[in-house]
């Protein structure tokens, strides 16, 4: 049975994005936050209750409530992708939120635990994993293959054909040559023009894009992202 109750994992501002755009754009209904023990502050956020994720399943088991999980791009996705898969071993399902505002087709291959925003793109054949956040107006060509634990900021535009493997993160603005490939852990900056495939790790600025000295793990750790 899929729960109609979600927990929302967070209490940084995409979490409260994700849970304004579920109240006024979806049939959820949002019954709590939850976020890791040390960062449990405020008992209430967004006038709902908080609970610690180490105690959330005897607080709102599985079998009551499904859970999203839109953190940000913090070490280059991962915390995401980690709590992601913690939730999972426990039993959770996940929802994907598509707006209504966004455009796509009936052929729509999704994974769980997304998130499209508004006037995002997404075009025939394209293809999203899981764990993926697409943020407003980006444009996703058709034949597009978006791995799972991806982050792709607004306004990003994507060529036809191109794919990107696990926990890639792709700027503001940045536009992405038809047919080309990025590889895992991948980081594009704002308003990059990539044309050329990438290496996994690196971070790549400018147009056209090149690789600078430093890790997509360096540059979105210690960093509030999103
Ligand atoms: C690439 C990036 C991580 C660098 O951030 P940073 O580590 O704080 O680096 P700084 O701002 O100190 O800049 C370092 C140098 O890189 C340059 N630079 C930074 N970002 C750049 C970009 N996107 N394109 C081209 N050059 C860039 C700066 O001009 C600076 O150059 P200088 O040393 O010649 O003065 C960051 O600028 C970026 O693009 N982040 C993505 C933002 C985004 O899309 N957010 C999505 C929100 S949902």
């Amino acid at each position: 049975m899929v729960a109609e109750s979600v927990v929302i994992f967070g209490n940084g501002a995409l979490s409260s994005l994700a849970w304004y755009c579920l109240t006024h754009d979806s049939p959820w209904q949002v019954k709590a936050f939850t976020v890791d023990r040390a960062y449990l502050q405020d008992p209430v956020h967004e006038g709902l209750p908080v609970a610690p994720f180490e105690d959330l399943a005897s607080l709102y088991p599985p079998s009551e409530v499904d859970l999203l999980i839109p953190l940000g791009y913090t070490q280059i996705n991962g915390l995401r992708r980690e709590r992601y898969l913690q939730a999972k071993a426990q039993g959770y399902s996940f929802i994907s939120y598509i707006s209504s505002r966004a455009s796509t087709w009936p052929d729509l291959q999704i994974g769980e635990n997304c998130l499209i925003y508004e006037h995002a793109i997404i075009q025939p054949f394209a293809r999203i994993g899981d764990n993926v956040i697409i943020r407003s107006g980006a444009h996703i060509s058709h034949h597009c293959e978006i791995g799972s634990h991806t982050f792709v900021a607004a306004g990003a535009c994507f060529g036809g054909n191109v794919t990107v493997s696990e926990q890639a993160f792709v700027g503001l603005g940045a536009v992405l040559r038809d047919g080309l490939h990025l590889a895992e852990r991948s980081f594009i900056g704002a308003g990059a023009v990539v044309v050329a495939n990438t290496e996994a790790d690196g971070v790549y600025v400018g147009n056209p894009a090149r690789r600078s000295g430093r890790s997509s793990m360096e540059v979105t750790t210690g960093k509030s992202t999103g």
